[in-house]
């Protein structure tokens, strides 16, 4: 079959590669009808991280089901499935916790296995005519419709971005009313902001730089950010002053809760520098957003991380980075009483019922996509999507419509 393979740093491309097969009679084999790269796909891309084991690329993905082992009992060939980009056992001790992204069982080399991803277990990625789903009635999602009708963008971003998405929300424990700040306008930023307001918050702000992406914030009812125009800090802060709604409501001492309530890091390690970025580049700080959070979200408050943050990281500028070792206004969070917390999603917590948000036509995470393409158009799609340039925000591989592809 065809599949999109990492060969070296910055280099992608479509070879052919070995069918996958049953291997297990838990397995299954899904023809992929669309499969999305993701930001984290950046990371193995770009040299940041140590080289997948079998360097197919692709761990957000869905399609039909081609033939089950003989053990699977709750899909069956023809269904259409979505698939968590976390694989999970379904029996060890994190997974009968709802713990999937952090499964025992699937990878030998540590608590947390993956498609088509460096350190995250031997699983082949699926941009990709087919793939190999191990433990198949714990990992597949059944979906109705067909493939290509209307809600297959909205039904793949439930494989990864729109769940992620949404654990941030839970982190940053956002409710209605609630005053959030997103940094980072990406898929994840632009849906944690879209999760917000399902959720009911009163006011949400996204920071970025990326035009194209400021625009989407704008369009779904959320307030953009402008990094690059001053301190976003300082800029939200003054939204909020100098809004005589907002002031005129407060009491004595809520002079001093300006900032929001909720903060999502939807940006990680990549963070630009404020100080020298420009609208689509400058050099990294890896505890920029982290930092700027801290100061941001008011006393009380929560703060979501759901950016990566990765170690070791073998293209960081100094050791100590290299090393995931930053230095962070400890301090601060603590005297603010802040809660803080961070790591993979774990899909199979949400994706059951974001999928039924989707199928009411109450959730329509699609909105972030912007580019269909074959998979022969891989190679030139990382290379935009990884300069964040000519509006490349989400970019889905439809490996049965490619001209490449095999019928
Ligand atoms: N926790 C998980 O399970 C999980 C799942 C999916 C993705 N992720 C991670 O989430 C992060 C975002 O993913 P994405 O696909 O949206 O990636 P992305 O790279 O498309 O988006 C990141 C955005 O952050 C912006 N940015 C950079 N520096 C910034 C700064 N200082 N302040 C504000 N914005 C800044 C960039 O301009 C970019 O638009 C990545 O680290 C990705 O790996 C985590
Ligand atoms: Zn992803
Ligand atoms: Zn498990």
């Amino acid at each position: 079959m065809l599949a999109v393979v990492l060969k070296d740093a910055m280099t992608v491309r479509v070879e052919e590669v070995e069918d996958p097969r049953i291997e297990k009679p838990t397995d299954a084999i899904i023809r992929i009808t669309s499969s999305g790269i993701c930001g984290s796909d950046l990371h193995m891309y770009e040299g940041r991280t140590l080289m997948p084991v079998d360097p197919v690329l692709g761990h957000e993905n869905m399609g039909i089901v081609q033939e089950v082992g003989s053990a699977v009992v709750s899909v069956r060939k023809g269904d259409r499935v979505v698939l968590p980009f976390n694989i999970g056992c379904g029996t060890c001790f994190n997974c009968t916790r709802r713990g999937t992204h952090s499964c025992l069982m699937a990878n030998p080399h540590g608590p947390h296995a993956a498609y088509g991803y460096a350190a995250m277990g031997p699983y082949k990625g699926g941009q990709a005519e087919y793939l190999r789903v191990p433990w198949a009635d714990f990992n597949c999602l059944k979906l109705p419709g067909q493939p290509g009708d209307d809600l297959e963008d909205d039904f793949l971003l439930l494989s990864d971005v729109f769940p992620t998405a949404y654990h941030a929300t839970e982190l940053a424990r956002v409710q209605p009313g609630s005053t959030v700040a997103v940094f980072g306008a990406g898929p994840v930023g632009l849906l944690a902001a879209y999760c917000s307001l399902i959720r009911g918050a009163a006011e949400v702000y996204v920071v970025d730089s990326v035009p194209e992406r400021l625009a989407k914030v704008r369009e779904m009812g959320a307030v953009p950010v402008d990094f690059t125009r001053g301190d976003p800090v300082e800029q939200i802060r003054q939204l909020r002053r100098s809004n005589p709604f907002i002031t005129g409501a407060m009491r004595p001492g809520e002079e001093q809760m300006m900032g929001v309530m909720c903060g999502i890091d939807a940006v990680g390690y990549q963070a630009r520098d404020i100080r020298y970025a420009d609208t689509h580049g400058g050099p990294e700080r890896a505890a920029q957003v982290l930092e700027q959070l801290i100061e941001l979200i008011n006393p009380t408050g929560h703060l979501g991380s759901v950016g990566v943050y990765i170690a070791p990281d073998p293209g960081a500028r100094d050791e100590s980075t290299r090393q995931g070792l930053y230095t962070l206004p400890f301090a601060k969070a603590w005297d603010k009483g802040l809660t803080i917390s961070g790591g993979q999603t774990p899909v199979k917590r949400y994706n059951v019922f974001l999928r039924d948000l989707i199928i009411a036509r109450r959730a329509r995470p699609g909105f972030i996509v912007s580019h269909h393409l074959p998979l022969s158009a891989a190679p030139d799609a990382y290379r935009k999507f990884d300069a964040r340039k000519e509006g490349y925000t989400k970019v889905i591989l439809l490996p049965q419509t490619s001209p490449m592809a095999r019928a």
